[in-house]
């Protein structure tokens, strides 16, 4: 249990000590968002639209695997707006009155971001419909037949929401959004771009090469980009001369497990267990997840979207199913 906890907070949360860091990374303003052009272009005619009408921006929801820049494309909203953000997150808001209390303390164009929307209780969520539709919230004071329900008005604010699973939004608060949108891997030249934009944040001399290097083996998203080059710094600072060249690179991607694909140790864990354990498949996600001591939820939205994106997973009705490739890239055939 301590292990699957531990792992979840490693692959879907900014870990503690990288968080500083991670928060001068992140860009400010749409014009240094690298990637993600589709998304872009569409929030930039939102924005200008509605700050052309003087208006809130409609509730926005961003859906996809974690560490694409969903919490860092709501602030960038943030900014461009003009407004404040107040950042929270599905599991944090445990009662109606703790939403109700965020919600009363917006004004009016504020941005209230939740991140794992679909973690929201049941009752917490009946308090949102009305304050994203007619924004206003029903209070009701008292209890049994002498209570009674009070209307109070909110200011215009807008709603972000991400969650990494669309899917398990309940229909009703999906609905509510006037913009849906889905975040989706990085390429390898846009995360080089990314590399060389947090080296330069980060004051790190780099290599073109090693930017590149590091691009590749970081799955297709930023956050684990520049935590890679966080780490390749450690190395090029105290075995070399600071620099960030090719060779230091390699060097502490072999010491930190990463193969040619970015996929680390809990990636090969999961095709060699549905290899060896169930003739490459098909088998149920939790299956999986349980025959290497991982959390089922942890597997489905961190491992394995990358896995089915690089084709070495694919999903059938009866379950997954291991490629001709993920047995090449093991050394199997
Ligand atoms: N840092 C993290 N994500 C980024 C992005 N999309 N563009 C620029 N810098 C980033």
């Amino acid at each position: 249990m301590e292990s699957t906890k531990r792992r979840r907070m490693i692959s879907t949360e900014p870990v503690e000590e990288d968080s500083v860091a991670e928060e001068s990374l992140r860009p400010k303003l749409l014009k240094d968002y690298i990637g993600q052009e589709k998304i872009r272009k569409k929030i930039k005619i939102y924005i200008d639209a509605a700050k052309k009408r003087g208006e809130s921006l409609d509730h926005v929801l961003l859906y996809g695997p974690p560490g694409l820049g969903k919490t860092t494309l709501a602030g960038i909203i943030a900014n461009e707006m003009g407004v404040h953000i107040k950042i929270t997150s599905g599991p944090a808001i445990e009662k109606p009155g703790d939403i109700a209390a965020i919600l009363n303390n917006l004004q009016a164009g504020d941005i209230l971001f939740i991140d794992e929307i679909h973690r929201l209780n049941r009752q917490v969520e009946e308090v949102l419909y009305p304050a994203m539709e007619d924004f206003a919230i029903d209070i009701v004071i008292g209890k049994g037949a002498s209570s009674k329900s009070i209307r109070l008005e909110l200011p215009r604010f807008t709603l972000i929401g991400a969650t990494t699973r669309a899917g398990m939004l309940s229909a009703p608060l999906r609905d509510r959004f006037g913009v849906v949108d889905r975040l989706e891997y990085y390429n390898p030249a846009e995360l080089t771009r990314i590399v060389k934009r947090s080296a330069k944040v980060l004051n790190v001399d780099i290599e073109d090469d090693a930017a590149e290097a590091i691009a590749r083996r970081s799955r297709g998203t930023p956050r684990l980009a520049n935590r890679l080059l966080k780490r390749v710094r450690d190395f090029a600072e105290v075995k070399y001369d600071g620099r960030v060249n090719t060779e230091v690179t390699e060097f502490a991607l072999k010491l930190l497990n990463i193969d040619d694909y970015g996929l680390d140790p809990i990636d090969r864990q999961i095709l060699e267990a549905m290899i060896d354990k169930f003739s490459g498949g098909p088998v149920g996600i939790e299956t999986i997840a349980i025959s290497i001591g991982e959390d089922p939820a942890t597997v489905e939205d961190v491992y394995e979207p990358y896995l089915i994106q690089t084709g070495f997973i694919k999903r059938t009705p009866r379950g997954r199913e291991v490629t001709d490739l993920a047995y090449t890239h093991l050394g199997l055939r």
